[in-house]
């Protein structure tokens, strides 16, 4: 089958007309327990759903959109609970960005949304407050988002993950620095980039 292709990538269409049963098959098989799709823009994911039968999908995983500097995801919680898809929200530091150190050279974040994340760990450090911990925090606070993901590279990095989960359910948000964070990075929400290539529906 021929599919339209551009730089090499293919078209959500191939994967609902081919990935997906292939899929299907190794499920029915044994092969397979679940399927998930993941991606970084929003709109794959209806696209997908809305195309193959209801309960092909078990679960979405979505990154960097549920953090303190974009919570796009939160509209489409509905849609997917009403399909029955679980939700995976990884990235919650937003792919470094939401740190003190800053994100890595690659990412794609714009300048002035890379600027503006910078004001923000600037304004927490100042204030003896950790920028990591609280978009941790603020990711872990939604109950419709069974799973976020977290990279964590030292048994140090758990133990303080696991400590700001703990504190989060029993001290509570730090709501005041929250909204300040959220104050200085306002200008900048909601932004994010083109990955991929451009579908057309
Ligand atoms: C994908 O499958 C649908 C439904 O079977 C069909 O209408 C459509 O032509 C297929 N698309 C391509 C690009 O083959
Ligand atoms: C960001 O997105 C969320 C979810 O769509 C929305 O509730 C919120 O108002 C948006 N904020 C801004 C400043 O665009
Ligand atoms: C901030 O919190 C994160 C996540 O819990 C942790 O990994 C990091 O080491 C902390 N940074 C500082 C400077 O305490
Ligand atoms: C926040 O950061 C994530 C990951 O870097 C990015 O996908 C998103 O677009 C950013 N949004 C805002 C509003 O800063």
């Amino acid at each position: 089958m021929k599919y339209p292709k551009k730089n090499g990538l293919v078209f959500l269409v191939q994967i609902v007309n081919e990935t997906i049963p292939a899929l299907l098959k190794l499920k029915e098989a044994g092969k397979v327990r679940f399927i998930g799709i993941t991606g970084l823009p929003l709109e794959i994911f209806s696209y997908v759903l809305d195309r193959v039968p209801p309960g092909t999908i078990d679960v979405i995983l979505s990154y960097c959109h549920y953090s303190i500097n974009d919570s796009t995801l939160e509209d489409l919680l509905p849609y997917l609970k009403s399909k029955g898809v679980g939700v995976i929200s990884a990235s919650p530091l937003a792919m470094g960005l939401l740190t003190e150190n800053g994100p890595p050279e690659w990412h794609p974040a714009s300048p002035e949304l890379k600027a503006a994340c910078q004001d923000a760990a600037a304004y927490c450090k100042e204030k003896g407050k950790n920028i990591s911990k609280l978009a941790m925090q603020y990711s872990l606070l939604n109950k419709d988002i069974s799973t976020v993901l977290v990279g964590m590279n030292s048994v140090k990095q758990v133990d303080e993950n696991v400590a700001a989960a703990v504190e989060l359910a029993t001290v509570g948000m730090d709501e005041k620095t929250l909204s300040q964070i959220e104050g200085i990075l306002k200008p900048v929400k909601n932004q994010t980039w083109p990955s991929g290539i451009q579908q057309s529906r």
